[in-house]
């Protein structure tokens, strides 16, 4: 029973938090991520990814994603593509490893560690995110 209560307390801390979070910063719902200007794709059929962040930005802490943020800098979270533009796919702040690199905070990094314990996420290049032009 107290483990029961315990357990109401934290999902309750949880959910202010992510009220405050909400409050304080301007969170966009949908991202469509569009290659940088002058950024070469690395194959013909890589598409752009719509990103649901708002569904994100409920689940996981801001600075899970934004490393370059943190709590002190009030309305800096700001896009990954303003550092991350370079097509070179080996380099650390480049375009293909913000969302590729095998570790978090990329996307495939955090999904394929999410999926080893057992979480729902996707994975697929083109069923999950790259979504084929209709
Ligand atoms: C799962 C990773 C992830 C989480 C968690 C996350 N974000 Fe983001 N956020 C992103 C990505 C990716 C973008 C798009 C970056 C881009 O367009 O280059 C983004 C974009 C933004 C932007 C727009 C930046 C701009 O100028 O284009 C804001 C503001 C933002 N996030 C705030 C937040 C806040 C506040 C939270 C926590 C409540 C949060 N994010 C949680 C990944 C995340
Ligand atoms: C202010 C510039 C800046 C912003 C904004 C930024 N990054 Fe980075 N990021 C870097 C730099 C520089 C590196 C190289 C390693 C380092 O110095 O931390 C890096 C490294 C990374 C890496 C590790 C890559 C590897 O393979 O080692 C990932 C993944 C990553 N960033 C994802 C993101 C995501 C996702 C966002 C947006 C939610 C973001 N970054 C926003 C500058 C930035
Ligand atoms: C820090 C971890 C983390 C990062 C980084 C992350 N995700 Fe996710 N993602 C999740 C979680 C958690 C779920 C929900 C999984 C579940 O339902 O079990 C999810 C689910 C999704 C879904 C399915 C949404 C649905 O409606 O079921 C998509 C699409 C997605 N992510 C795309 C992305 C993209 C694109 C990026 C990078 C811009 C990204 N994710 C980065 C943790 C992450």
């Amino acid at each position: 029973m107290l483990r029961k209560i315990l357990l109401f307390a934290m999902a309750a801390t949880v959910a202010v938090i992510t009220v405050t979070a909400a409050l304080a910063y301007d969170v966009p719902d949908v991202i469509v991520l569009e290659r940088p200007k002058g950024n070469q794709a690395l194959n013909s059929w890589v598409t752009p990814v719509k990103f649901p962040h708002g569904f994100h930005a409920i689940r996981q802490a801001c600075r899970d994603c934004h490393h370059k943020e943190s709590d002190k800098t009030l309305g800096q979270f700001v896009g990954c593509r303003q550092c991350h533009t370079d097509d070179n796919p080996n380099e650390a702040s480049g375009f293909y490893r913000a969302w590729h690199s095998p570790g978090p905070p990329s996307c495939l990094g955090c999904h394929t560690r999410m999926r080893t314990e057992g979480g729902k996420n996707p994975v697929g290049c083109t069923t999950a995110c790259h979504k084929p032009k209709k």
